[in-house]
C-alpha cells in the first residue's frame, strides 16, 4: 500500500534524526560544549517533519480512518496508545528546548543535563513508537481496513503530499537533515 510504504519510509528519515540525537548527546557526555544551533536544527526537523508533516497524516488520515472503521481495539490503540505517544514526543521537544535556551543564556552543567534528558527522552520513545507502527498498527490496518478504505487514505495522503511538496516541505527538511547526519553520524 502506497501510503503505508511512505509513512515506514519517513520512519526512516526519523530514525537518522534519532541517531544524529543521540550522537550529540555522546560527543556532550565526552566533553564537547553544547551546539545549540545544531539542536535547534533537531527540534525544527522533530516539530515539522515527525510531528507536522508525518504524525499529521497519521492524526488526520491515516488514524482517524482506523477510528472511524474498525470499532474499540482501534480506538484504544490509537487514542490511548499512539496519540498519548505523540504527545509525549511534544513534550520532551519542549523541554528539550526550555533547556538548550536556558543553557545558551547561562551554560551550567544542569541544562545540559535537561537537554540530554529531553533528547535521548524523545530518542527512545519514537525508537519504540516506529516500531509498534511499522510492526503493529500498519499491519493490522492493511490487513482489516477494506480495500475502498485503504484507497480513500491513499488519495488522502497523495493529496497531502502534493501540497507539502508545493510547500519544498519534504526538500527543505530533509536538506536539513542530511547536513545533520554528515556532521554527526559519518565514520560512526
Ligand atoms: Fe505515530
Ligand atoms: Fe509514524
Amino acid at each position: 500500500m502506497y501510503s503505508v510504504e511512505l509513512m515506514v519510509k519517513e520512519h526512516e528519515n526519523i530514525l537518522k534524526l534519532i541517531d544524529v540525537i543521540r550522537n550529540a548527546c555522546c560527543e556532550i557526555l565526552d566533553g564537547a560544549e553544547v551546539n545549540v544551533e545544531d539542536f535547534e536544527k533537531m527540534i525544527q526537523f522533530a516539530r515539522n517533519y515527525a510531528d507536522k508533516h508525518h504524525h499529521g497524516k497519521e492524526e488526520i488520515i491515516f488514524f482517524s480512518k482506523m477510528t472511524e472503521h474498525l470499532g474499540e481495539l482501534a480506538e484504544k490503540l490509537i487514542n490511548h496508545g499512539m496519540l498519548v505517544e505523540h504527545d509525549l514526543g511534544r513534550l520532551h521537544m519542549s523541554e528539550l528546548e526550555t533547556s538548550l535556551h536556558q543553557y545558551r543564556d547561562n551554560p551550567q552543567t544542569i541544562y545540559k543535563l535537561g537537554i540530554i534528558g529531553g533528547a535521548v527522552g524523545y530518542a527512545n520513545l519514537l525508537t519504540r513508537h516506529i516500531d509498534k507502527e511499522n510492526n503493529a498498527v500498519f499491519k493490522f490496518a492493511e490487513k482489516n481496513l477494506s480495500s475502498e478504505v485503504l484507497e480513500s487514505i491513499d488519495e488522502l495522503i497523495k493529496d497531502f503530499e502534493k501540497n507539502a511538496q508545493e510547500q519544498c516541505i519534504q526538500e527543505k527538511y530533509l536538506g536539513i537533515l542530511e547536513e545533520l547526519t554528515s556532521k554527526y553520524c559519518s565514520n560512526k
